[in-house]
């Protein structure tokens, strides 16, 4: 969910906070709301599904007043309607949440036997109630919220707006990110820079469990002990927020496109052009002294990480662990000191991963993340932070993060490599010459657009595609059969091509599309002859695979798209492009909102 408040001066509150709000889309869309003061009277307006359905509301039903708080919603309890929108409001608090409450069924058990009555299934309004308990027993409001967050067990960003009160604003950051913006005259609370981006670029971002008691005159932070705590003022670059479509119809088309400009960004940063070396933040871990990487993340970082296992071990002869953070923080893996883990993430703030980075932290040798976003939690929770420098990514179907994320472990890999002795410095110049290839070659990728668009298209009427690699292909295939599922709704496997044989080859038919991603590598005649398996069934093949393998094996594939040549070590770089394509122009195909696809959310911080 995404958060944002206001305390203005001269203007009204609700339209700042509404186009605050479209910035806040990627982090959840199922409902949105505003709620205003004005001369001391609370008043709110809210909509279920997007944005346009609050802004229509407020069209038909304006808020006044130059104070407010407003949130656009990822449903976590309570179905995504109107009544479970927020903000949530009793007579006189208004509460815009982020996170989940744990505690909340024992405190509204309580607070509902001493008369409150709940409308909604929803934690946060325990939170208004018992806020509006503490009022009623005559505290006032920042001593009512102050003990509010005393009683409350959970992860949550939080913002309180009072009746009667036209300059305060009460904010809470426990596990949930949440940053305070710096205005003339006037003050903003958001979930992150970007809301605050059109606002202000001084930005105080609020600790683990601090709390802030916001006026026009500024902020007075609290830790978690209750004592006064002086956090800094930071300038954010206006250009790391900045968002548009740059021509394209929709961001996750700009964010494929961008790719190859965009890493070159993380190859400029680790790779020493004087040298023809990596340099790494990273060179701080001596990684000859390592047993052991622990790759972890969510989602698309996971796949990235799976396709990294296979450089650490091949090139570095590292052994690697690699999770998916939902699993790795309840499995309770054994660790040791000579231990690095490795924590990947686009937003930094997925709320799996952060726990698993302080589940990891005490028992490993060195804790690293690799981040979009340098001032995320992620990022200031680990010893070691490696950008990956790909700028704002919108589309919630992650494309550029993935690429650069791969460029930045790519160069781990090697750095490790060197430092295990593993490869000389000839071997490592040629590997970072191979690496700094990536994105020329992802652009003569993306430049077989069209006819990526005419094999997606047969995609489009499928209601099973399979998906097949090998080595690091393999992990790529469940990416580009994710991307495939997210955003256009056709269900989509990922298999390991030597593994369909084993069950899932009962699926093949002539409705079912097989993708096979064959780059002319080791592993190709193994891939092809697997994919002979599958036309030998009737099944229909979607061939992605560079000339001399189109020479070699496109006889009787549906469909073949002829990629550049490229090195083995970069194909998985390489062929996530029209991985990505395929699935874009499939979903674009069959008219679906492929920036935001139902159900999903860009930053996911909650478990
Ligand atoms: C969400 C997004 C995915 C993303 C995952 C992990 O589910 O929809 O695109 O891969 O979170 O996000 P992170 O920001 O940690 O990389």
């Amino acid at each position: 969910c995404g958060i944002v408040g206001i305390l203005g001066t001269g203007r009204e509150a609700a339209p700042v906070l509404l186009d605050a709000l479209k910035r806040l889309e990627y982090r959840g869309y199922d409902s949105a709301g505003i709620a205003t003061v004005d001369h001391g009277r609370l008043d709110r307006r809210r909509a279920p599904g997007k944005l346009t359905a609050l802004a229509a509301e407020l069209e038909a039903a304006p808020l006044s007043g130059p104070s407010g708080i407003g949130h656009t919603r990822w449903a976590t309890h309570g179905a995504a309607t109107m009544t479970n929108a927020h903000p949530h409001a009793a007579s006189r608090v208004a509460v815009v949440h982020n996170g989940i409450i744990e505690n909340f069924r024992e405190l509204r058990a309580r607070l509902a036997s001493e008369g409150h009555s709940f409308v909604t299934q929803t934690d946060t309004e325990t939170i208004v109630h018992l806020c509006q308990d503490m009022m009623d027993r005559g505290l006032g409001p920042v001593e009512a919220a102050s003990e509010t967050l005393r009683q409350l067990e959970g992860a949550f960003a939080l913002a309180f707006l009072f009746e009667g009160e036209d300059d305060l604003i009460v904010a809470a950051r426990r596990g949930s990110p949440l940053a305070i913006g710096w205005g003339e005259g006037e003050m903003f609370v958001g979930s992150d820079a970007l809301a605050l981006a059109p606002m202000t670029t001084r930005i105080t971002y609020l600790e683990e469990g601090d709390w802030a008691v916001v006026t026009r005159a500024g902020a007075e932070i609290h830790d978690e002990a209750g004592r006064i705590a002086n956090r800094p003022v930071q300038v954010v670059s206006p250009s790391s927020v900045q968002i548009d479509k740059a021509g394209h119809r929709h961001f996750m088309a700009k964010e494929i496109h961008e790719q190859p400009t965009v890493s070159t960004y993380a190859l400029a940063h680790y790779v020493d052009a004087a040298t023809g070396l990596i340099r790494s933040e990273a060179e701080a871990v001596d990684f000859a002294q390592v047993d052991r990487l622990v790759l972890v993340a969510c989602g698309t970082g996971h796949y990235a990480c799976a396709i990294a296992k296979y450089w650490f071990e091949r090139i570095a002869r590292l052994p690697v662990e690699c999770d998916i953070a939902s699993e790795f923080r309840y499995r309770e893996p054994p660790l040791s000191g000579r231990d690095a883990a490795v924590f990947v993430s686009q937003s930094g703030e997925t709320a799996d991963t952060l726990a698993a980075l302080r589940y990891a932290a005490p028992h490993v040798g060195h804790v690293l993340s690799v981040v979009n976003v340098a001032e995320s939690s992620i990022a200031r929770e680990s010893q070691i932070v490696l950008p990956i420098l790909a700028g704002p990514e919108i589309g919630v179907a992650s494309t550029k993060a993935f690429t650069s994320q791969l460029v930045t472990l790519g160069a781990l890999a090697i750095l490790a490599a060197r430092q295990r002795g593993a490869i000389d410095e000839d071997e490592e110049r040629r590997l970072v010459r191979i690496l700094s290839e990536a994105p020329r070659k992802l652009s003569e990728a993306i430049a077989c657009a069209p006819e990526i668009e005419a094999a997606a298209i047969t995609l489009a009427e499928a209601r099973d595609v399979l998906y097949l690699g090998r080595g690091p292909l393999f992990p790529l295939a469940m990416e580009g059969a994710l991307k495939l599922k997210e955003i256009s709704y056709i269900h989509a496997e990922g298999y390991a091509s030597g593994e369909l044989k084993h069950g899932p080859i009962a699926l093949v038919d002539s409705s079912v599309p097989v993708v096979v991603l064959a780059p002319r590598d080791g592993l190709f005649e193994k891939t092809i002859s697997n994919m002979q398996e599958v036309m030998a069934r009737g099944g229909r093949i979607v061939l992605f695979t560079d000339a001399a393998g189109a020479e070699a094996a496109a006889e009787g594939a549906a469909r073949v798209v002829v990629m550049p040549d490229c090195d083995p070590f970069i194909a998985p770089i390489v062929y996530a492009a029209p991985a990505q394509l395929l699935a874009y122009y499939a979903a674009a195909f069959l008219g679906k909102d492929v920036d935001q696809p139902r159900n999903l959310a860009k930053s996911v911080t909650v478990e």
